[in-house]
């Protein structure tokens, strides 16, 4: 059902500040930034290597992709899933995102093994993904993202 590991969605407060953080520490490069207002974000996604996008881009092993993602989220407003964690929890890992290769397949045959979607979250990520929730209480505590990978991206 998972392919892999495509992010792990991290809370800040200051998101150019951890871009810059995480670019000084591990010399990773934001290949997307976007702000969501509908979604109440703003997104950063960098690129954990870089070589093996290239590599990917060569002929990753069934068609997938082999790069995953740091995704640093921050929130534009306190009223969003994401602001009520900041302010619970502080900064942190909030998410974790896993590879689908599809969606509307694999969403009612977790839902079939009991697991509970999120209703009302975006349906369309970033880097042109479409997206799915499943509630923390279904995964042991973790907020839970499946991805359909844009092949574009
Ligand atoms: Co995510």
């Amino acid at each position: 059902v998972l392919l892999g590991i495509d992010h792990v969605g991290i809370a800040c407060r200051d998101i150019h500040g951890s871009m810059r953080r995480y670019r000084e520490l591990f010399g990773l490069d934001v290949v997307r930034f976007e702000e969501r207002p509908a979604s109440g974000v703003l997104e950063a996604m960098l690129a954990v290597s870089p070589t093996a996008l290239t590599t990917a881009v060569g002929g990753a092993r069934d068609g997938h992709r082999v790069v995953s993602y740091v995704q640093l989220l921050q929130p534009l407003r306190d009223d969003t899933a994401l602001g009520r964690f900041l302010h619970e929890h502080g900064e942190g890992i909030q998410h974790v995102g896993y590879a689908v290769a599809d969606l509307a397949s694999v969403v009612p045959e977790l839902e079939r093994r009991g697991a509970r979607l999120v209703p009302d979250m975006p349906a369309h990520g970033i880097l042109g993904s479409s997206i799915a929730f499943l509630e923390p209480s279904s995964a042991a505590g973790v907020l839970t993202e499946l991805v359909e990978i844009d092949e574009h991206r």
